[in-house]
């Protein structure tokens, strides 16, 4: 049984860590150092806001640390490294800040929105009125002056930017201030782009005029899978006091010095970093554009975030193309987003972006032979085994 399951865990490793173009949006590659320290000691340990355990004096340094390091890399008042994950965050956020029946504003799912906001998520177990932001689908972003109305007649007491198809900046500044007046929280679920604004390359939500800025530190941000939320310091002193006891009790110290290390690197190298995911999101798109894929937004340069959306029409199709590319090793999801994190985490450029679009036109467009594919992916990405952006040990 003890071999089954290491010879499982050794051979995914093997396939997506080594054999696999890795372009699925949502997630990324952390450095060796920050990985090591998911499985330190850490990992066995509890602590208690009211001092119920003894020997956490180092885990109390790691989360101050933690928190001051967030504080700067964002700009925030305050920060939090203790949500278990970008829903949780989202839930946190949510919770806090309404109460049964309130208006709540978001992109609805049919325009790339995050589901997990929406009825069948954190809107309907909160009890929430939803109502969605008009959305221009054509430029791929919230329509500005139809939001505008909807929040005057509505009277949201809260909203919350940011979406898992994200491709434009969202217009919080544009927002922000009208909801504010009537009263609303406004928060921005930053999962996908978290990252891209820590690199000072996206939206600043925080000055444009969120109380709070919240979500995953796993996908555009190269951290351990989990949560993190930043905020002003009235709304995130709010937060704070709730977190413990109603959303997470012991916290997972692991993952928060692993997220801590992160943080470092991303003050460090996050601006570089970010840069090079969105020419490289732009490359890439131009280049499947150019051999006549469905590229979104052509009209406006295609992205200026992490993604590249391949318009298929309906996600029947999306699915046939992607479980297709799946044969060949380039691993994308069904609505098609490609992600260009991970390969630039891996330190591939322009040119190899390039070659990826070629590898993927070669296997939707000219049909060629799977196994053809595969080589030509595996021997790409044996030239990029190494995690860039990093303390080199
Ligand atoms: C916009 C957005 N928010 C939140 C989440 C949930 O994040 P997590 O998987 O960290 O819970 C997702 C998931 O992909 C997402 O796209």
């Amino acid at each position: 049984m003890i071999s089954e399951i290491l010879s499982l865990v050794k051979k995914h490793e093997n396939w997506r860590g080594k054999k696999c173009l890795n372009l699925i949006p949502s997630e990324n590659v952390m450095s060796p150092t920050v990985r090591s320290l998911l499985s330190s000691e850490l990992g066995h340990r509890y602590t208690a806001r009211d001092r119920f355990y003894m020997g956490t004096r180092f885990m109390d340094e790691i989360e101050q640390f933690g928190e001051e390091l967030a504080k700067d890399v964002f700009g925030a008042e305050t920060a939090d490294l203790r949500p278990l994950s970008g829903h949780v965050a989202d839930m946190i956020f949510l919770a806090c800040f309404s109460k049964l029946g309130d208006v709540f504003m978001c992109v609805s799912p049919e325009d790339g929105g995050y589901p997990g906001l929406w009825h069948d998520g954190l809107a309907g177990l909160l009890g929430l009125r939803v109502v969605p932001f008009s959305f221009a689908r054509d430029a791929m972003n919230i329509n500005v002056e139809k939001a505008k109305e909807t929040i005057t007649h509505a009277k949201p007491k809260l909203l919350v930017f940011g979406a898992s198809l994200i491709t434009f900046p969202h217009p919080v500044k544009e927002l922000a201030s009208i909801a504010r007046e009537l009263g609303a929280c406004v928060g921005f679920d930053g999962s996908h782009v978290l990252g891209l604004i820590a690199g000072k390359q996206f939206q600043d939500p925080l000055r444009e005029g969120a109380h709070a800025l919240f979500g995953s530190t796993h996908k555009s941000f190269f951290g351990p899978q989990g949560g993190i939320i930043l905020a002003d310091k009235e709304h995130g002193e709010a937060m704070k006091a709730k977190i413990y006891p109603r959303f997470v009790d012991n916290a997972h110290w692991n993952r928060i010095a692993a997220l801590t290390l992160a943080l470092a690197e991303m003050k460090e190298f996050g601006r570089d970093y970010a840069e090079q995911v969105i020419r490289n999101a732009k490359a890439l798109a131009k280049n499947l554009y150019d051999y006549n894929f469905p590229v979104k937004c052509p009209h406006i340069g295609f992205t200026q975030s992490h993604q590249v959306i391949l318009d298929f029409g309906n996600y029947e199709r999306g699915r046939e193309i992607a479980k297709k590319l799946q044969q060949s090793n380039i691993i994308v999801d069904r609505v098609i987003r490609l992600g260009t994190c991970e390969v630039t985490r891996r330190g591939m450029k322009e040119e190899e972006m390039a070659k990826i679009a070629e590898l993927i036109k070669s296997a939707v467009m000219d049909g060629e032979n799977p196994e053809k594919i595969k080589r030509k992916v595996a021997k790409l990405c044996s030239e990029f085994q190494t995690v860039e952006y990093c303390f080199k040990p």
